[in-house]
């Protein structure tokens, strides 16, 4: 007998599969929880990756989208759009100021963006010659996207397989090893490109003295220092951006997934010198930025704003990080550590970590492995106390029933 739903029958006949098997088809979410459609209800941990900053169907940003797709959603930047500039204003602010965006449409296409900057900036440094000062020194484990450039930046067989030859002029060395970035420097270097808090690669944080020793790598060898906050960026760190923990500023940062709350969005900052490399015609995008995209960010940051939602992560990540600190020590068989900052964390466990977010799911609690040896925990900047508790009582049975 056949138990596939319709919605499976069709997504797996007509749907590349590219993720895999999709083991439910989510139809319904409503602030931390979403609905299969067999009528299951899941706490959802993943957030789309690190996307849903406000949960599901938050209503503000329901009204703006709805309000803002009733009046123009899309003109191309052929024209400016209204929310476009707001949205850059906010940006700039939260960044500190004397900036400029660009905007596109996924974290791939950011850090396309970055690198292209990045070339342009090392024609700048080479005189106008093209070619002399072009490499960008990226690390070890990174995760930067699936494009030309974004998987020449992802130094992992199981993203570059299959897709050689590479864009060239990508250096890797060890991430938090400042040593080993400063041993690959050289005269074509024109850029080191980071993630503040490595995703993909196992949610492991930079550290202080790491990222402070490439700023000033940085400054001495003529480089610009570019971040790619695609995951950890958009308060997920209880910050708005992750790099403002650590004391250092980047040169410029690209940002994606959370920024407008589900709705799809890129971007990046860049100081306004690097701007400036940036003419009419040497980058684009049809929909970067369109008005409806541009109020969803807005609207995610108004929520961000008027819930307190950066606290949020801040009071109620000190408080969750504790209680699965303490599970690691209630289950030493099983857990190794817990990894990351504000909601993106990872509880490392010395199983398989597909295997134990299949568990999860089964008990109610969307997760999603991170790296080799993590399951990452993602869950809305504005989830609720009881519902982090919840979470942790499906984490503690699994680990339970895996101890008998
Ligand atoms: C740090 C980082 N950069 C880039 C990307 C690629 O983003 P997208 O899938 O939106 O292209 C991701 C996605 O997981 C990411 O985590």
């Amino acid at each position: 007998m056949n138990t596939n739903t319709n919605a499976e029958v069709l997504y797996d006949q007509y749907v590349a599969n590219t993720y895999g098997k999709a083991p439910v088809t989510l139809v319904k979410g409503a602030g931390t929880r979403v609905w299969d459609d067999r009528g299951n209800s899941y706490l959802d941990f993943v957030s789309g990756i690190a996307v849903n900053a406000l949960g599901h169907a938050h209503p503000t940003w329901v009204r703006r989208i709805s309000e803002q797709a009733a009046q123009i959603a899309h003109c191309s930047n052929l024209y400016r759009n209204e929310t476009q500039g707001q949205l850059a204003e906010k940006l700039v602010a939260l960044a500190g100021g004397r900036k400029k965006l660009f905007f596109c449409n996924s974290g791939t296409e950011a850090n396309e963006a970055l690198i292209k900057l990045a070339r342009l900036y090392g024609r700048s440094r080479a005189d106008g010659v093209e070619g002399k000062c072009y490499k960008i020194l990226c690390a070890e484990h990174a995760f930067h996207g699936r494009t030309f450039g974004g998987m020449a930046a992802t130094p992992q067989e199981k993203i570059q397989g299959g897709f050689r030859p590479m864009l060239e002029g990508f250096a890797f060395a060890r991430y938090n090893d400042l040593a080993s970035f400063e041993a690959m420097i050289d005269d074509q270097t024109c850029a080191i490109f980071l993630e503040t808090v490595q995703g993909e690669g196992g949610v492991v944080p930079a550290t202080n003295a790491f990222l402070q020793g490439i700023r000033a790598l940085c400054d001495k060898h003529g480089l610009i220092f570019m971040l790619d906050e695609v995951q950890c960026g958009a308060g997920r760190s209880g910050t708005y951006f992750a790099y403002q923990q650590f004391d250092v500023q980047p040169d410029a940062v690209g940002m994606a997934k959370g920024i407008a709350g589900g709705f799809p969005m890129g971007a990046i900052w860049m100081n306004s010198a690097l701007a400036d490399l940036l003419k009419p015609g040497s980058h684009g995008s049809t929909f970067g930025g369109n008005a409806l995209a541009a109020a969803a960010a807005l609207a995610t940051l108004e929520v961000i704003e008027q819930e307190k939602l950066l606290e949020n992560v801040q009071t109620l990540s000190s408080e969750f990080i504790p209680k699965l600190n303490a599970l690691v020590q209630k289950y030493p068989q099983q857990l190794t550590g817990i990894r990351g900052m504000g909601f993106m964390l990872a509880l490392c466990i010395k199983s398989d970590p597909v295997a134990m977010t299949q568990k999860l799911l089964a008990k109610g609690l969307l997760t999603v492995r991170a790296g080799t040896d993590a399951v990452r925990l993602l869950p809305p900047l504005n989830v609720k106390r009881e519902e982090l508790d919840e979470a942790l009582q499906i984490i503690e049975q699994c680990l339970q029933e895996a101890a008998t």
